[in-house]
């Protein structure tokens, strides 16, 4: 029903109708105060208008049952919202394990994105119908912000960490990609398509030409390329800790902390090795900052984390 509405962006995910429920109950309590008050407002303001015989008799200075009536209900509205909104935002932002990763960039004032079998796009997204689908995404100048309104997905896109957005596409076809942060003069440029397919035609346009390298192969090339495995090999008497299933697993850190090994942890410990030190390990690591661009950053961690040991864990695997 909402499709046909004029002002209202097509409902082509899963989360799209949660979204809208959301923001339409929003909007009839909106709508129901306002008409609440205005109706008060103006019905009181003629009943007792200067001239009127309205009885003035009995006027009260002050009802406790009144102020706890106009505290308690607004309270429970305002929990309603709370609870419910806050149920919507943990189902966006916990993307479903099976979901597949796909890496974005944003630059001034494109989107580069590149599929995890090596496929690059520029301001275009091919998804396949039915199929969680998870981006990983950087900036590597400003803020910038990844908006796909048909969807009802918006997450900013920061310089200097990782943020994620997930989604489920439920309609074939071409959706607008906006970004939704000013991010200098030809922002409002920055702008594309999210194509959905059906999945077998997917499949065909993943496998088509002008394929790059998968970003993990790519990234094993840059951890050779970079020394890495000098000091991170799986020896012992290593300087660097193993990096065999790192992504995923919780870190021991120098002075009893810990961390989660997630892709903004890998890539910190890139950039910035001191931040967070394994225990039992040396401060001897050198920032690769400079050495390596956000892309490689990703491809990396990429290759990173086809390094789990036996017992594999679930999403992010390449099919490469
Ligand atoms: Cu990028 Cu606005």
């Amino acid at each position: 029903m909402l499709n046909n509405l004029p002002f209202f962006p097509p409902q082509a995910s899963t989360s799209a109708a949660q979204v809208d429920a959301l923001y339409f109950y929003l909007i009839g309590i909106s709508g129901l105060m306002s008409l609440l008050i205005a109706g008060l407002l103006i019905g009181f303001a003629v009943r007792y208008r200067r001239r009127s015989r309205a009885s003035r008799a009995g006027a009260v200075d002050g009802s406790m049952k009144l102020e706890l009536i106009w505290t308690i209900i607004p309270f429970f509205v305002a929990m309603s919202i709370f609870v419910w909104g806050a149920g919507v935002f943990f189902h966006l932002s916990r993307p479903p394990d099976d979901a597949m990763n796909i890496l974005v960039v944003g630059k001034r004032w494109m989107w580069k994105l590149q599929h995890l079998n090596g496929r690059r796009e520029i301001n275009e997204l091919h998804v396949p119908l039915g199929r969680a689908v998870r981006l990983t995404m950087t900036s590597e100048d400003v803020i910038h912000s990844f908006y796909v309104p048909a969807f009802r997905v918006k997450a900013d896109v920061l310089p200097g960490r990782y943020t994620s957005l997930w989604f489920e596409p439920t309609r074939p076809g071409r959706y607008h990609l906006f970004c939704a942060e000013y991010c200098g003069t030809r922002h409002s440029g920055m702008v594309g398509w999210v194509v959905v397919m059906q999945p077998e035609e997917f499949q065909t346009w993943l496998g088509g030409d002008a394929r790059d390298v998968a970003p993990a192969r790519a990234g094993e090339r840059l951890f050779t390329n970079l020394g890495c495995a000098t000091c991170h090999n799986p020896g012992s008497g290593a300087r660097g800790p193993s990096l065999q299933g790192v992504f995923g697993s919780t870190i021991a850190l120098k002075g009893g902390a810990r961390a989660s090994a997630d892709e903004s942890y890998l890539r910190e410990s890139i950039l910035d090795p001191q931040a967070k030190l394994v225990d039992g390990y040396e401060a001897l690591m050198p920032t690769f900052r400079g050495l390596v661009g956000e892309e490689g950053l990703m491809q990396i961690i990429e290759y990173l984390k086809t390094l789990e040991p036996a017992a594999a864990q679930p999403g992010g695997t390449p099919q490469s």
